[in-house]
């Protein structure tokens, strides 16, 4: 955009960098220029293929008012797909029970007129197709999302382009292979938790390793000893090693001494807790007895829906439940802890005193964040916001 200050340059405070301005933490326009030249753009995590194990098994995702869904193929595919007829737009598949997987054995019927796509998602059966004439039923088909499987997880893309999810998570690929994901099944359903924050502040608060050992006692207490960051193009990780440390309470010092020995995980991994972050709003939780991913999901400038769901290797013995009941408890006090400290940022955000703030040279996450969205999105570089009407103009220009 013309007329953008570089604040790199003009940092305020020399050597500095600085957060992002606090305006595009609750600004409306900003947020469709997110949605469209970000979320658009980027891979969003829907399942995990053992979530959708046979043919017609489907998995539904709504994201950014978009109904996406993923469909196990007679082929044995996934493939992600709008969840939308051709006919009336009707929205095709609903979770069953409730939930968001289900089951639509040989055929997608949409129940409004019956029109009919086949697994791969192609027009098959049109009711009165004679009253449509010329009707191209071959340009009738679903419409497709780019579909990427990375062990196991099933990510999908509105548009096309960019680099794969295999090459993003290129760094990380041999640290996380032993811990064999693809074999992993959910172990609870899907969670969707608000939050009335932007997802950039969850995302800041998830790659912050200054606050650990300020605000969170247990976790402190467990992997805050050797907490550090690595910052990658496209993935942020924290990680840390189980020792038990001042602050750990009854359930980080069980914790750590139940933890089963994985055979299968080397000893790089063995008492390691990791965290990864996947530009733009997709974090792994990485356990040695467990996994989870969990996805901000923008709802609004000022919400955001966390949507979690936890996987494992199956293993039923009585101290690996114990462990993993354990490592929920431990982290439901951070989730809690984070929950009150994302509201004070938000509300913070909204002062007349406060546009940004310095990083320190340690939050090489935060900061390398920060650099992606100025460079996706150079508008953030302004410490204040543009003029309404500014940023919308600028979406309806090519880029
Ligand atoms: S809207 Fe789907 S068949 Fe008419
Ligand atoms: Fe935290």
């Amino acid at each position: 955009m013309t007329g953008a200050t570089e604040t790199e340059a003009t940092p305020g405070w020399a050597g500095h960098e600085l957060s992002l301005p606090a305006w595009t933490y609750d600004n409306a326009e900003f947020f469709e220029l997110e949605r469209e030249r970000i979320f658009m753009r980027s891979w969003q995590v829907v399942c995990h293929l053992n979530d959708i194990p046979k043919p017609g098994d489907y998995f539904v995702f709504e994201f950014l008012d978009e109904p996406l869904m993923v469909v196990r193929g007679d082929d044995g595919a996934a493939r992600g797909f709008y969840n939308v007829c051709r006919h009336r737009a009707a929205r095709l598949l609903d979770g069953e029970g409730g939930g968001a997987t289900g089951s639509c054995p040989g055929r997608i019927r949409c129940p409004y007129h019956a029109w009919t796509y086949d697994l791969r998602g192609r027009l098959s059966n049109v009711p009165r197709e004679a009253a449509y004439p010329g009707l191209d039923k071959q340009a009738h088909g679903l419409v497709p999302l780019e579909t990427e499987t990375w062990f196991g997880f099933v990510f999908v893309r509105c548009e096309p382009g960019g680099p794969s999810v295999a090459d993003m998570m290129a760094p990380f690929e041999d640290e996380i292979r032993p811990y064999r994901f693809e074999e992993m099944q959910a172990t609870g359903r899907v969670t969707l938790r608000p939050r009335r924050v932007n997802w950039k502040n969850l995302i800041d608060n998830y790659m912050d390793g200054l606050h650990i050992s300020v605000a969170h006692r247990g976790l402190k207490g467990i992997v805050g000893r050797s907490y550090a960051l690595e910052s990658r193009e496209h993935v942020q990780q924290m990680s840390g090693e189980i020792e038990i440390a001042a602050g750990a309470g009854w359930s980080e010092k069980a914790y750590a001494a139940l933890l089963p020995d994985q055979p299968y995980l080397p000893a790089s991994h063995k008492r390691h807790w990791r965290y990864y972050l996947l530009w733009p709003n997709i974090a792994f939780d990485v356990y040695p007895d467990q996994i989870d991913f969990m996805q901000m999901i923008p709802l609004s400038p000022t919400e955001t829906l966390i949507r979690e769901i936890p996987y494992a290797l199956p293993d039923s013995t009585r101290e690996m439940r114990l462990t993993r009941y354990l490592n929920w408890r431990i982290n439901r006090v951070v989730n809690a802890e984070d929950h009150g400290l994302i509201e004070r940022v938000q509300s913070g955000m909204r002062s007349r005193s406060f546009k940004q703030g310095p990083f320190s040279e340690d939050e090489i996450c935060l900061t390398a964040f920060a650099r992606k969205m100025r460079q996706t999105l150079p508008v953030c570089r302004l410490p204040d916001p543009p003029p309404p009407g500014g940023i919308r103009a600028s979406l309806r220009t090519a880029g």
